[in-house]
C-alpha cells in the first residue's frame, strides 16, 4: 500500500549537523509499509493520496525523558512553589505513596491519557522511567506496564531513598533484587545524582550493577546542584545527561569532546521557578542538545513538546531551527536510535502543523498547531 501525502507548504527534516534543517517547499512524500520511500515536489503514483492542504510537516518529536507512569498529582505543591516555596524533590515520596496504592488499571489509564496527550503534541516516540514505586514489586509493576507502550524503558529505582528506609539497605536492593526484577522490561538505567537524591559514589554503584547486567546508562544530573555527576556520566559513556541546570565550564568542555548528549528539560525550570541553563553556550561549545518534556507530576507536568520548544527558544537561547532539531533528531541521539528525521528511509513518524512553517511552534506558544500525528504512516491523532 503506497500513500502519497501532498500539498505540503514546507517539509522539514533535521540533518546530521546540530541545528541544521532541510526544508522542501510545495512538497509531497510517499509512505510504504510504514517508511518514507520518496520525497519530492512532483507527484508519483500511489494507491491513495492525502492532501495536507498547505500545512507544515515535521518529524514526530522524540521525547527522550519522561516519567509518565504514576498516580495522582501535586497541584498544591506547584501552587505553593509559585508563591515562593523552593523545589527539593521531596514531593517524590508523596507520588510514591499514591502510586504504590494504585491498581494496574488505574496506572494504565493515567498512562494512556498521558500517551494520548503526547500524540496530540506531536510526540511519536517517548522514553519512560520508573521511579515512583521504589519497592521491588511496584518498580517491576511500573516497568511492566510502561513497556506495553514504548521500547525505551528506563529503570529509575535510584530516584530517591523512599521515606523511612535505610539508605544502605535500599541501595543494596536497587543493585540486587530490584534490578533483577527490572531487567526483563528495561533497556536503560538512570540515577538521580543530585543534592537530596544520590551521591556520585552511590550512583556509580548502581551503574556498575546495572551496566554489568546489560542496561545502558543515562543520568539525571546537575538539576539542583553540581555535585560532579558529569564526570561520572562520561566515565560510563552515558547516552545522555539530563537537566544540566548547573554546569561548570570544565563540564562543558568535557561534554563537548564526548558522545554524551545534554537533554534539556525546559518544563522543569519553568515549573520549579529555576534559572534556565544557557543552551546557546552549550551549542557554541559543540555539544549536541536534546529537548524533552520530563513529564512528571512534580517538577514538569507537561506533555507538550511545542511548549518545551517555545520555552527553550525564549529562555534558553536556542533558535527555532535548533529547538526543532533538539526535539526530534536530538531526542533520537539521546536515545541512540535512528528516529527523528524525515528522509527517504525514515520511519514514517510525523506531525502536521497547521502553520506555514515550523517557526510557528515557538512563535505561537500555547496554540494547538499540531493538527495530525502519524506513527508508521498511520494516523494516531487528529485535532477536532
Ligand atoms: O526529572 N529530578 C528528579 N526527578 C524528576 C522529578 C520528580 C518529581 O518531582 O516527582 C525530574 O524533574
Ligand atoms: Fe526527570
Amino acid at each position: 500500500m503506497k500513500v502519497l501525502f501532498t500539498d505540503i507548504a514546507s517539509l522539514v527534516s533535521p540533518v546530521e549537523r546540530f541545528g541544521e534543517l532541510e526544508i522542501l517547499e510545495n512538497a509531497c512524500f510517499l509512505v510504504e509499509d510504514g517508511f518514507v520511500t520518496f520525497i519530492g515536489t512532483e507527484r508519483v503514483p500511489a494507491d491513495e493520496t492525502v492532501s495536507l492542504s498547505g500545512q507544515t510537516v515535521i518529524p514526530g518529536f522524540v521525547d527522550s525523558h519522561a516519567h509518565p507512569v504514576f498516580a495522582g498529582d501535586r497541584a498544591q505543591e506547584f501552587a505553593h512553589r509559585m508563591m515562593g516555596e523552593s523545589y527539593g524533590a521531596g514531593g517524590i515520596n508523596y507520588t510514591v505513596g499514591l502510586t504504590r496504592a494504585a491498581s494496574d488499571e488505574e496506572l494504565r489509564s493515567n498512562l494512556e491519557r498521558i500517551v494520548g496527550e503526547f500524540l496530540a503534541s506531536g510526540i511519536t516516540h517517548f522514553e519512560a522511567k520508573s521511579g515512583y514505586g521504589l519497592d521491588v514489586d511496584t518498580e517491576a509493576r511500573l516497568l511492566r506496564i510502561v513497556s506495553e507502550y514504548t521500547t525505551d524503558v528506563t529503570f529509575l529505582g535510584a530516584h530517591v531513598v523512599p521515606r523511612g528506609e535505610d539508605r544502605e539497605a535500599y541501595l543494596a536492593s536497587v543493585c540486587g533484587e530490584m534490578l533483577d526484577r527490572a531487567l526483563p522490561y528495561s533497556k536503560w538505567v538512570d540515577v538521580f545524582v543530585d543534592r537530596g537524591a544520590f551521591s556520585v559514589e552511590e550512583a556509580r554503584r548502581v551503574l556498575i550493577a546495572a551496566v554489568g547486567k546489560g542496561l545502558k546508562p543515562r543520568l539525571h544530573a546537575n538539576q539542583l546542584e553540581n555535585i560532579g555527576a558529569i564526570d561520572l556520566a562520561l566515565e560510563f559513556d552515558c547516552a545522555s545527561v539530563d537537566h544540566c541546570t548547573h554546569l561548570s565550564d570544565a563540564d562543558i568542555e568535557k561534554l563537548a569532546h564526548s558522545n554524551t548528549v545534554i537533554t534539556l528539560l525546559p518544563g522543569a525550570e519553568f515549573s520549579t521557578r529555576s534559572p534556565y541553563p544557557d543552551a546557546k553556550k552549550l551549542v557554541e561549545a559543540g555539544i549536541t542538545v536534546a529537548i524533552a518534556t520530563d513529564c512528571n507530576p512534580g517538577s514538569s507536568y507537561t506533555t507538550s513538546m511545542p511548549f518545551c520548544i517555545a520555552v527553550a527558544v525564549r529562555e534558553m537561547g536556542l533558535s527555532p531551527d535548533q529547538a526543532l532539531w533538539a526535539a526530534t533528531l536530538g531526542g533520537a541521539k539521546a536515545l541512540r536510535n535512528n528516529l527523528g528525521t524525515l528522509q527517504v528511509g525514515s520511519k514514517a513518524d510525523f506531525a502536521v502543523l497547521d502553520a506555514p512553517s515550523h517557526i510557528h511552534l515557538a512563535y505561537r506558544p500555547g496554540v494547538q498547531l499540531v493538527s495530525q500525528t502519524y506513527v508508521s504512516g498511520r494516523k494516531v491523532f487528529e485535532r477536532n
